[in-house]
């Protein structure tokens, strides 16, 4: 694993845990380049909304963990974007996208997830193969000239990386978080829950709520403090995303340990931000996938997958670990991540702020944005060029 991130630019184990050791020494923390100065509107404003949603549909996203899609038949259906569609795994072991309507009439084809040998659609039966292809139509004498073959599902462009699976709607702009991601989740780990949750918010204040820990004493101080540190990160950048470590106050039995036997495992809190909208966390006993889907200006939903973590020496997880581990986390951090986000929302209607201003502590928020402006900027000369060309 540390040879895969060294290809990504990404810091070993023992390298990251000496850094944290000299900011506790120094008392400092990884900083920014600069100053980020993010325009209010862009949190407010339907046609930045619509642009966004865009250059979503322009790059690959994480889609869903590949344990998600375990076996043949194993499929997610959800919407990203606000697109609907589903992914599966193929006889062949490959994992396919479709647009999740049906070529009747368009119903959905799938729903949830769950493992099926075809898709059945539930208005009037029509059947896909795992391969999208219509295999049958009942009472097929009722439709005379249907070429079968323009009837398939629609395909979506799906790609497994790093143990994640992306969609790539459209002719993408870059290769985006794809071209940049390691190998983050291993085929040993199980997916054991998935919820979905709604909250008022804009997506990028979710997507800004754990891209530092200048917030963690005040905002955490009875969850995640008395276990962590306020204001001391290692954060390194790979490609448009972006990777935080959270060390626990428990880091400093490793002092007396020499550096190559030092093992992060319950020391250390490694967040992946994986551009534009997910994240992955690995947590003392479990990790977590989270995508962050904009649903209107003011309306986010989490979509959350929680996932057992790899098997440490060849033992399986402790599954009372995880439980305690996992709860702890959603039920406490991430209520106060979720209830700030909400907050600022509520607070655009005073029109307090022209900006919001992020410092030299919020250096993957800052990265975040430099990426976002540089995508929407892409997307719009492109849609000018194209109006020129017309015109
Ligand atoms: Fe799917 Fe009619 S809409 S079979």
């Amino acid at each position: 694993k540390t040879e895969a991130l060294a290809v990504h630019g990404l810091m070993s184990d023992a390298d990251v845990i000496q850094r944290v050791f000299d900011h506790i020494d120094n008392n400092t923390t990884d900083l920014a380049d600069r100053v980020w100065r993010e325009p209010v509107t862009s949190y407010l404003s339907d046609k930045n909304f619509a642009d966004e949603l865009e250059v979503f549909r322009r790059l690959p996203t994480v889609f869903c963990p590949s344990a998600a899609l375990p076996k043949t038949g194993s499929y997610v259906a959800r919407s990203a974007a606000g697109v609907p569609i589903v992914a599966v795994r193929g006889d062949d072991g490959r994992v396919r996208a479709f647009y999740n309507a049906c070529r009747h009439r368009g119903m959905m084809v799938a729903e949830g997830m769950g493992k099926v040998g075809a898709f059945v659609c539930r208005y009037h039966a029509w059947a896909y193969g795992l391969d999208g292809r219509l295999k049958n139509v009942p009472g097929d004498q009722g439709f005379p000239d249907l070429n079968r073959d323009a009837h398939n599902l629609i395909s979506v462009r799906a790609d497994e990386r790093g143990g994640l699976v992306f969609v790539t709607q459209k002719e993408p702009l870059s290769e985006g978080a794809m071209a940049a991601v390691p190998d983050l989740l291993s085929p040993d780990q199980e997916l054991f829950d998935f919820v979905q949750m709604h909250d008022p918010a804009n997506w990028k204040l979710v997507v800004e709520s754990a891209m530092e820990g200048y917030h963690i004493k005040a905002l955490h101080p009875k969850s995640f403090y008395p276990y962590g540190f306020d204001n001391l990160n290692v954060v390194e950048t790979y490609g448009p995303n972006s990777r935080l470590v959270f060390p626990f106050r428990r880091v400093e039995k490793l002092r007396d340990i020499a550096p190559e036997d030092r093992r992060p495992d319950g020391m250390l809190t490694y967040v992946y931000h994986l551009f534009p909208n997910a994240r992955v966390s690995m947590l003392s006993n479990h990790h977590q996938l989270i995508i962050i889907e904009p649903e209107a200006p003011d309306r986010v939903r989490w979509d959350f997958f929680r996932l057992t973590p790899p098997a440490r020496d060849g033992k399986p997880a402790d599954k009372a670990g995880i439980a305690k581990d996992a709860d702890f986390v959603k039920e406490t951090g991430l209520v106060e991540d979720r209830e700030a986000a909400c907050s600022i929302q509520a607070g655009l209607a005073t029109a307090a702020n022209t900006h919001f201003t992020f410092g030299r502590y919020e250096k993957s928020a800052v990265h975040f944005h430099e990426h976002l402006d540089a995508n929407l900027a892409q997307l719009r000369q492109g849609a000018y060029e194209d109006s020129r060309s017309e015109s």
